[in-house]
């Protein structure tokens, strides 16, 4: 075998991957080195030496490839003469590994007991209890007894805020240093740091505002003790209360797997709700990783502001209604409609949501041109389908041979675990290029960053050198344009694809950065951006706006819906302005409440499954679609989410064979995390929701394809020189959100709204540094 090395484990001859690290080699082959520092995702620290072996190395023949053997026939292994640190070394052939030796036993205990030192007795409060390495391993490996006296421990802070999101307890530290290389490593936010030496040292934050990241929540669980703990968690439950429920996150285009730790709860009246939310592990999509945006933002799942009844129209005033009096009203208009019907659906609806609303528009006669998405200022969907990036593409696996290009996207504030791993591939040797009219935090790792004037992307796009990169992967965003714009720069980046030969293949195509986490299943589903712009120039009489804020996303939003003679219904979790407007308003199961499919920005169709206790008598937005559907004369509503999916994947093409059953197949993934290994890759969890599927694209299916090139695209115009260009950008917290304002720990981290302008355009205007104005 090419790849593997021989490694002798107590006595037994294994074949690992060459170069893998010990500690990850032991593993794989069911050997558990108990770990502290090291974390299969972090470069090695040495820092808290619990993994000591004893090491050896044979001699080979470099002829032969043979072992030299002394005279009783014995391979010869030079020993090391002092035990070693497992992680920080990499298997060679012929290493000789000891790990159960006596003198092994007794540094691992002498190690247990050192830690203990100064380790407080909180276990029986701590958050960390029943999940905690520490104890796990204390309970395998320690001495039982300890010779240290507890009035001598340290005393350092408890409780202490490292920002809103993440509390320290100081005397639970081990010093691990795994927080601040994940920060300093892994997302290159160096915000924690140690501070003191010896017993007093202490982990701090070290920008300001305090813990100042995205990512924070991951340190919570890759800390091997109970030091870094979440403000939204802390004595909420013990973990060995709580059932895990596999869910997706919906906020944004990666399409994160996570995990809903639920309980029973008293405060909820005794309904079982989410208590917490953690990354489920999958390696093709988010590895072990979640924003704080995924892990902070469910709470408006349970917000007392929820819309739990219909609402309908009555002398002016929305008043509560049955669902049948809702659909009703509803039913009566859609068939004085004469077709005149169509609908915008915005990015957490699930595919299944879609597909029954798509049918309910063409059983009232509407065309499906009159299907639209929202937000509706990008589109391609069609070149997705023809190059999107290869079936296999992750960028876990790419390196040197790749070069990255990110054009129009602020990929931090848009999909915030890809500028993780673009980060991570970049660490690897790729070569990342970064165009952007303005500067956004993932320059800072390219190899190349270019600037260019908002209008001139293709330009900019087509100036660049790609010759001889074996793979190649564009990512386009939609910063600063609109949806004419964007489906030009995407053309362009997939003729430059093409041209390229870079399709069709693992580690190479397109990559759309998606406004919403099912923007792609949207566009799967037969709704479009030129369907929503269309609309906006001409309404159809009977409008359903499905998560669709679209007063509060778009200045000209407000006047569709003053529209005289129209009827408009909003499927919202909410009372938005748009809701506020219409003419009966539904209220929207969240993604918590029900089972349902995403189709992430790399086509990967995945589940999530109901987590916590219906609200009311509500019901998924598939099923309401569904019932107004039958009172046109459609057939009965299907029984669940899963039959829908059924049908999706008889009628959509991309979608056959995606039943559910498909969708939660698994197979082993590397490193081992969750279960009884936590000291090992921490508390993420490990995936038994299922991975996904996949959609293959033309070029994956070797079809020959070909993309035009673009025009350039005319610069945005300006009214005259004395206007200005407006340019939207995205935040990841985001105050037009309702769903995000209504948790109060996002809510704390929504900056004030701001405009920024161009020192040439200040001056222009006679605005100096330090003016007050008024901006409308
Ligand atoms: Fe390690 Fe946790 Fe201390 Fe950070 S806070 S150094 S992760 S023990
Ligand atoms: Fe959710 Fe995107 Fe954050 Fe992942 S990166 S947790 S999908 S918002
Ligand atoms: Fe190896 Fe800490 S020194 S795990």
């Amino acid at each position: 075998m090419a790849d593997t090395v021989r490694l002798f484990i107590d006595g037994v001859e294994y074949h690992v991957p060459r170069g893998a690290n010990l500690v990850d080699a032991a593993k794989m082959v069911g050997n558990d080195i108990p770990v502290f520092c090291y974390h299969p995702k972090l470069d090695p620290a040495g820092m808290c030496r619990m993994c000591l072996v004893e090491l050896g190395q044979a001699n080979v023949d470099k002829a032969t490839g043979e072992f030299v053997r002394d005279d009783k026939g014995e391979i010869a292994v030079r020993w090391q003469p002092k035990l070693v640190t497992a992680c920080t070394m990499t298997v060679a052939d012929g290493m000789f590994m000891r790990t159960a030796t006596e003198v092994v036993k007794t540094a691992r205990d002498d190690i247990l007991e050192f830690l203990l030192t100064s380790h407080p007795l909180d276990c029986p409060i701590c958050d960390k209890g029943g999940e905690c390495p520490l104890q796990n391993l204390t309970l395998r490996h320690g001495p039982g007894k300890s010779r240290f006296i507890f009035d001598e421990k340290m005393r350092l802070a408890k409780h202490y805020p490292l920002g809103e999101l993440i509390y320290l307890d100081r005397e639970r530290c081990i010093q691990c240093a795994r927080c601040t290389r994940f920060q300093e490593e892994l997302v290159g936010d160096p915000v924690l740091g140690f501070h003191e030496r010896g017993r007093r040292l202490q982990i701090i934050t070290t920008s300001n505002p305090p813990f100042d990241t995205y990512f924070s929540g991951n340190t919570t669980d890759i800390c091997p003790v109970g030091a870094l703990t979440t403000a939204d968690f802390r004595f909420g439950a013990r973990p060995w209360e709580l059932t895990e429920v596999p869910t997706i996150c919906p906020h944004c285009p990666v399409g994160c797997n996570m995990s809903a730790s639920t309980r029973q709860d008293r405060d909820a009246g005794g309904e079982v709700i989410i208590k917490r939310i953690m990354p489920r592990q999958n390696e093709q999509v988010n590895e072990i990783w979640i924003c704080d945006k995924g892990r902070f933002g469910h709470h408006h799942s349970r917000h007392p502001d929820r819309l739990m009844t219909p609402l309908v129209r009555q002398g002016g005033m929305l008043v509560p209604a049955t669902f049948d009096e809702a659909f009703a009203r509803i039913a009566e208009y859609l068939q004085a409609a004469g077709g005149n019907v169509g609908a915008i659906a915005g990015p957490m609806l699930s595919n299944e949501d879609l597909w029954e609303l798509r049918q309910l528009v063409e059983r009232a006669g509407g065309s499906t041109a009159n299907l639209g998405v929202w937000p509706y200022r990008m589109t391609g969907a069609d070149l997705i389908a023809k190059v999107g990036v290869g079936v296999g593409t992750n960028f876990k696996d790419m390196g040197k041979e790749t070069t990255i290009v990110v054009i129009a996207s602020d990929l931090e504030n848009e999909a915030p675990v890809w500028y993780l791993r673009v980060k991570g591939a970049r660490d690897r040797g790729a070569r990342l290029i970064v165009l952007n009219a303005r500067p956004t935090k993932l320059e800072n790792w390219a190899a190349q960053g270019v600037r260019y004037t908002y209008g001139d992307e293709i330009t900019a796009l087509k100036g660049l050198d790609l010759s001889g990169a074996q793979n190649v992967v564009i990512l386009v965003g939609g910063d600063g344009l609109d949806r004419a714009h964007h489906g030009a720069l995407m053309q362009a980046a997939a003729h430059l694809l093409v041209a390229g030969g870079h399709v069709g293949k693992p580690n190479n195509g397109l990559l759309a950065v998606w406004p919403g986490a099912n923007t792609q299943g949207a566009f799967d589903m037969g709704f479009t951006s030129e369907a929503t712009e269309a609309m906006f120039k001409a309404r159809p009489g009977v409008l359903f706006l499905a998560d669709a804020d679209i007063v509060r996303g778009d200045p000209a939003g407000r006047s569709l819906l003053g529209t005289e003679g129209a009827f408009t219904v909003a499927v919202e979790m909410f009372l938005t302005p748009t809701a506020e407007r219409a003419d009966v308003v539904l209220p929207r199961q969240s993604f918590a409440e029900r089972d349902g499919a995403y189709t992430n920005g790399e086509r990967r169709v995945q589940r999530f499954y109901a987590a916590q206790a219906l609200l009311a008598n509500t019901m998924p937005d598939w099923r309401m679609f569904a019932e107004i559907n039958r009172l046109l004369g459609g057939p009965r509503p299907k029984l669940s989410a899963s039959s829908v999916m059924a049908e999706i994947t008889q009628r959509a093409p991309h979608y056959a064979g995606m039943n559910y059953a498909a969708l939660a197949r698994l197979e082993k993934q590397f490193p081992d995390v969750g279960g009884v290994d936590l000291y090992y890759g921490g508390t993420a969890y490990d995936n038994r929701g299922g991975l996904g599927i996949q959609w293959a694209t033309q070029a994956d299916a070797g079809d020959k394809v070909s993309v035009p090139d673009a025009k350039k695209a005319a610069r945005p115009k300006h009214k005259d020189d004395s206007s200005l260009l407006i340019v939207p950008v995205t935040r990841l917290y985001n105050r037009e959100a309702a769903f995000l304002a209504s948790t109060p720990l996002m809510a704390m981290r929504i900056g004030e709204p701001f405009a920024v302008l161009n020192p040439d355009d200040a001056a222009r205007l006679g605005i100096a540094d330090g003016d007050v104005l008024g901006l409308s």
